[in-house]
């Protein structure tokens, strides 16, 4: 037997210590040292070698240093432990690692199917709990979800669990500058101060912050990040090139966490950074251009992740310049990655954005629809066509697109927004965990058939997964408001499991970011959390445009409301409010035939205002003031209601906050207690201008006599 290799804990094996202890300024978020008591006070093994099993064990290392328990690296395994991580084919395995993959075994979990690269076991044998993967990402994960389990992972009756992600990749989209955009910013639709990565044109250098975003975002399951915004300026554009260097530099600090780094990158870059006459994807020279400077990405960032690419969307330049599809254009950066394991998230957001709005006919909720079905089949197996939940964009309640049921032969990704553009900029609390739940369970051939979820996953994992906008910054909590890193937490643990609950998903992120052990109160913070947060987005809903009409905010910063302020513009997003009824006529007999879109199920539910659901009424129908709801209220009183509801609701989540005064860390506390009064504010803005705008143009009075201005 090999001697025993005690790992020094003053010394953790894995040098670099995360942002939180160097700089206390940054908010440790789900991840506080706190989490990690129960873990750190047991004895552990580690058995494996590998990057990401360093990365196991300076965790383990770390936690254990703090609250006294101990940590043995293989091989040495002749000694009394809690907790064994073990790689199953690290060679001979410690005796409770045998017996709890034999136990594991007999409960027959996943019927033999391997684990895969990111996937674990957790079983236990006698009194200890052991989890196995067999590779060095499923330790990691397996780690995350010991600290997860708090106590519970070392209770003996717990029935052994098998775990894998739903899909392959989990990623998220920073929409961060390099440079400074004129109107945009350093992040565009950013609420969280500066870029982690980049500041005034140049990378940050910062990379120790760097490096405790990829933990947080390991412990909720993200494993895949693109860097850059999708619109793609000049100075960005140059990340693939002579800029190549800061990108690797994040790649290295970000790989020890499982986290793969993507780029966006512009369709126009032979012209902008070959100096090519054309981008033409069926030009022999675009495409060896394309072959050559993939390679020297590769060369550079082996585990390079792919490309992500906004084409012929707003401005962004795209195959339609010279005549092409967007499977042309696809295809033509898919060849590039082909070679070398890399896939192109090609977006789905493409429409008209100079719609005259005197235009009726063309709607903007039907365009990527019509754009993207036409080339089902024509993708190359390494194109996940990325398509936002919506078919407008991002708002706080639309229909789920339709494209994601209309493309079986094409990978698909559901693109999901956590920064809060259309959902109160990270100044409102608005937990979005139920909106993605209900997009996810929905079953677009019908109640009872395959839901967005499954599709998104695919036939064992082949499908594109979940993809988000990132909602973090440089701000000391990452987030802006700190409620709002639950938003972040959730779509990691939702793009990891679709089929979770998103209430438990956010019991979870506050169990884990207000500890139990280190809360005065613990269930008392915990409901009062749960008050405030679960109906949080409903609560939104409430004050904001009604029943699925969406928009109605500030055009341009999208802050606040401006129940006309998107009426008269090209951007294709209307209301057609008028003094007797409201709505989008969206049906195949009046309308734009966008309900036509679905298979026939919903086509025939949406298509009328006697069965489209009061939620999507203004959404698919214009409808008169007096149209009687499934609720039985009228529109215009349904409008009056929700909007008194909506702000009552907020002065009742900033009453309940207050009384977490003293209970919770008075940083996070002044934060959000500051926020809410702005979100009362904006709440009670909102309340106003919508009711004063229905009821100046309808004249109907509101039924309970309240104020209306
Ligand atoms: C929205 C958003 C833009 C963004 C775009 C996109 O329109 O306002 O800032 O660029 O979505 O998804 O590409």
């Amino acid at each position: 037997m090999n001697a025993d290799r005690s790992v020094d804990v003053e010394h953790p094996v894995f040098v670099g210590e995360p942002t939180q202890t160097h700089e206390p300024r940054v908010h440790a978020a789900w991840l506080p040292p706190e989490a990690f008591r129960s873990l750190g006070a047991r004895r552990v093994l580690v058995h494996g070698e590998g990057l990401l099993v360093d990365t196991v064990l300076d965790e383990v290392s770390r936690a254990c240093a703090r609250y006294g328990g101990r940590v043995w690296h293989s091989p040495s395994w002749n000694v009394d432990v809690d907790l064994v991580l073990a790689l199953r084919a690290a060679g001979e395995l410690p005796n409770p690692a045998v017996e709890a993959a034999r136990s594991a075994g007999e409960a027959a979990l996943g019927d033999g199917e391997p684990l895969g690269d990111e996937g674990f076991l957790l079983a236990r044998d006698g009194d200890v709990t052991v989890v196995l993967a067999d590779a060095p990402g499923g330790l990691l994960y397996g780690l995350f979800h010991v600290v997860r389990l708090c106590a519970a992972a070392f209770d003996p009756t717990r029935p052994p669990e098998r775990h894998r992600p739903a899909s392959r990749r989990r990623m998220l989209n920073h929409w961060d500058n390099v440079a400074v955009h004129p109107v945009m910013g350093q992040v565009e639709r950013g609420y969280a101060g500066g870029s982690i990565f980049w500041r005034d044109g140049c990378a940050r250098g910062d990379l120790a912050r760097v490096r405790a975003y990829g933990r947080l975002l390991a412990a909720s399951g993200v494993n895949a990040i693109s860097v850059n915004n999708v619109n793609v300026a000049r100075t960005e554009a140059l990340l693939l090139t002579d800029r190549l260097g800061d990108v690797a530099d994040i790649a290295d600090v970000l790989r020890p966490y499982g986290i793969r780094v993507h780029l966006s990158v512009s369709f126009a870059a032979p012209v902008l950074l070959g100096g090519l006459p054309t981008a033409d994807p069926h030009d022999e020279a675009v495409r060896d251009w394309w072959a050559a400077a993939t390679r020297r990405v590769y060369d550079r960032i082996g585990d390079f992740g792919g490309y992500l690419v906004k084409a012929d969307s707003e401005g962004q330049p795209g195959p339609f310049t010279y005549g092409r599809d967007h499977a042309d254009g696809a295809n033509l950066l898919a060849e590039a990655l082909a070679p070398h394991g890399g896939v192109v998230h090609w977006r789905a957001f493409v429409y008209d954005h100079h719609q005259d709005w005197r235009d009726r006919s063309t709607d903007r909720a039907r365009a990527a629809y019509d754009h993207f079905t036409p080339l089902d089949g024509k993708f190359r197996t390494n194109v996940v066509l990325q398509v936002k939940y919506g078919p407008v964009d991002f708002q706080t309640r639309e229909p789920v697109s339709p494209v994601l049921a209309a493309m079986p032969a094409t990978r698909v990704a559901l693109e999901v927004q956590v920064t809060q553009e259309y959902t109160g900029q990270q100044r409102h609390i608005c937990h979005l965990g139920p909106w993605w739940g209900e997009v996810l369970r929905f079953a677009p051939w019908g109640p009872g058939g395959r839901t967005i979820a499954e599709m998104a996953v695919g036939e064992a994992g082949s499908g594109g997964g979940l993809v988000a906008v990132a909602n973090t910054g440089d701000d000391p909590f990452w987030t802006g408001h700190p409620l709002a890193q639950a938003n972040l937490y959730t779509f990691g643990r939702l793009a990891w499991d679709p089929r979770l609950d998103p209430t438990a998903v956010l019991d979870e992120w506050m169990t884990l970011t207000f500890p139990p052990s280190a809360t005065a109160e613990p269930e008392l913070v915990r409901r009062t959390l749960h008050e405030i947060m679960d109906d949080s987005w409903r609560t939104y809903e409430r004050y904001t445009a009604p029943l699925g009409v969406g928009f109605m905010v500030h055009p341009g910063d999208h802050y606040g409301p401006d129940v006309d302020g998107y009426e008269y513009s090209r951007w294709g997003t209307y209301h057609f409010a008028d003094r007797d009824g409201v709505g989008v006529d969206r049906s195949r007999a009046s309308g734009t035939g966008f309900a036509g879109q679905y298979p026939p199920y919903w086509a025939q539910v949406y298509e009328s205002p006697r069965t489209c659901p009061d939620e999507l009424l203004l959404f698919f129908h214009h409808v008169p003031y007096s149209h009687v709801l499934h609720n039985g209220s009228t529109v215009i009183q349904h409008i009056y209601d929700t909007h008194f509801a909506g702000v009552e609701e907020t002065e009742t989540m900033r009453r309940r906050w207050r009384t977490l005064n003293g209970m919770i860390d008075p940083t996070v506390y002044e934060r959000v207690a500051e926020r809410l009064d702005e979100q009362v504010r904006c709440a009670t803005e909102w309340r106003d201008q919508v009711n004063t705008y229905f009821f100046r143009k309808s004249g109907v009075p509101d039924a309970r006599g309240r104020r209306i201005y």
